[in-house]
C-alpha cells in the first residue's frame, strides 16, 4: 500500500490532498479571498496566506482521509511552474515533513499535474493523448506520451486563456477573478451578438491580447453613446467574448488533433470548468469521433489531488529528489 500527501501552493490556492493507492481520499483547497479586492493575485499576501494556511490544510486533508500521519509513505509538492514566493511555502513544508517523516520527497510540475488529473477518475485517456490546458497563467495544447513524457505543440504567445477571461472581466466591471462570472453572465446572452476579431496566428500557438484590445475599444466607444451601455448588455457581452474564446481554443484543438491524428483529447486547467468550451469540445466531439476527457470541477481549478496522483505515479517508479530541491517560477511541461 502506498500513501502519499500531496501539496499545491503555486498561486492564490493552498491545497492538501492524500491519495492512498491512486485513490484520492481527502483534497482540501484553502482559497485565498484577500485578492478579491485588489483585482488580482498580489504575490506578497499570496506567500502569507499559504503560511498561515498550510498547516491547518493538510491536518484536514489528514483527518478527512482518516489516515495517521505516520503512515504517509511520501510527500509530493508542486516545484512549478508559479509565483516563487508561494512555492516556496509549499516547498518549505513539504521537505520539513518528508525530514521529520524520514520519508520521501517527490517534486511536482504543476503543469503536468493539471493534465495528470485525469487519472484520478474512470474513464481514464489512454497514451498518446492531446490535452488543451488553460488556465489563468498558461494556454497549452500538449501531446502526452506517457506520464512525465509530453511534448508542447502550441501555447500562448501573449495573455493565457484565463487572463483573457479576467481581463475582459476587469474591462465589465466584474471582479476578480472574472472568468467564473462571464460564464454565468454568458448562459444568459446571445453568443452572436458582438462581433469579434479572430486572431490570425500560424502553426499551434494562441493570442489573446488583441481580443482584450477590441473588446476594450468596443466598451468604450458604446458607453459615450449609452452610459448605462454595460448594464443593459451584460449577457451578450459576456456570451460574445466567451463564445470567441472558446472558438479560438477549440479551433487550434481540432488542428493539433488534425496533424497528429490522435483521438483522445482532453482539457484541463482553471478555464476547463468553463460551461461553453466542455459543450464545444463536447459536439466537436461528436463530430470528428474523438474519445472527449472533460475533468470534474473539483479537478480543473488548483487543487493538490492532481499533485498527489502525480506524486503516486512518481512513487511508483520511485522517482524522488534531495532535500536540496528549489521550487522554479518557470518550467516547462
Ligand atoms: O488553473 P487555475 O485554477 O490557476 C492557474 O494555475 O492559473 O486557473 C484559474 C483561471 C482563472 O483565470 C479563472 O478566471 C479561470 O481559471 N476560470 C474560468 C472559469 N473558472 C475558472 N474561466 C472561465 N470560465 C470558468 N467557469
Ligand atoms: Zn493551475
Amino acid at each position: 500500500m502506498a500513501i502519499i500527501l500531496g501539496i499545491e501552493s503555486s498561486c492564490d490556492e493552498t491545497s492538501a490532498s492524500i491519495c492512498i493507492d491512486g485513490e484520492i481520499k481527502s483534497n482540501i483547497i484553502a482559497s485565498q479571498a484577500i485578492h478579491a479586492k485588489y483585482g488580482g493575485v498580489v504575490p506578497e499576501l499570496a506567500s502569507r496566506a499559504h503560511q498561515q494556511n498550510i498547516i491547518p490544510t493538510v491536518d484536514q486533508a489528514i483527518a478527512a482521509a482518516k489516515i495517521n500521519k505516520n503512515e504517509i509513505d511520501a510527500v509530493a509538492f508542486t516545484r512549478g511552474p508559479g509565483l516563487l514566493g508561494a512555492l516556496l511555502v509549499g516547498t518549505s513544508f513539504a521537505k520539513s515533513f518528508a525530514l521529520a517523516m524520514n520519508k520521501p520527497l517527490i517534486e511536482v510540475n504543476h503543469m503536468q499535474a493539471h493534465i495528470l488529473a485525469h487519472f484520478i477518475d474512470d474513464p481514464k485517456p489512454n497514451f498518446p493523448f492531446l490535452c488543451l490546458t488553460v488556465s489563468g497563467g498558461h494556454t497549452q495544447i500538449v501531446l502526452v506520451k506517457d506520464y512525465f513524457e509530453m511534448e508542447l505543440l502550441g501555447e500562448t504567445l501573449d495573455d493565457a486563456a484565463g487572463e483573457a477571461f479576467d481581463k475582459t472581466a476587469k474591462i465589465l466591471n466584474l471582479p476578480y477573478p472574472g472568468g467564473p462570472l462571464i460564464d454565468k453572465h454568458a448562459q444568459n446572452g446571445d453568443p452572436k451578438a458582438f462581433k469579434l476579431p479572430e486572431p490570425q496566428i500560424a502553426d499551434l500557438n494562441f493570442s489573446f491580447s488583441g481580443l482584450k484590445t477590441a473588446i476594450l475599444y468596443l466598451v468604450q466607444d458604446e458607453i459615450k453613446k449609452n452610459p448605462n451601455f454595460l448594464d443593459e448588455r451584460m449577457d451578450d457581452l459576456c456570451a460574445s467574448v466567451q463564445d470567441r474564446i472558446v472558438f479560438i481554443l477549440l479551433n487550434k484543438l481540432k488542428k493539433a488533433a488534425k496533424e497528429t491524428g490522435v483521438k483522445d483529447i482532453a482539457i484541463a486547467g482553471g478555464v476547463s470548468a468553463n460551461s461553453g468550451l466542455r459543450k464545444g469540445l463536447l459536439e466537436m466531439g461528436e463530430k470528428y469521433k474523438w474519445n472527449v476527457f472533460i475533468p470534474k470541477f473539483e479537478y480543473c481549478t488548483d487543487n493538490a489531488a492532481m499533485i498527489a496522483i502525480a506524486g503516486y505515479q512518481k512513487h511508483l517508479i520511485q522517482d524522488y529528489v534531495p532535500q536540496d530541491i528549489a521550487p522554479l517560477a518557470r518550467m516547462t511541461v
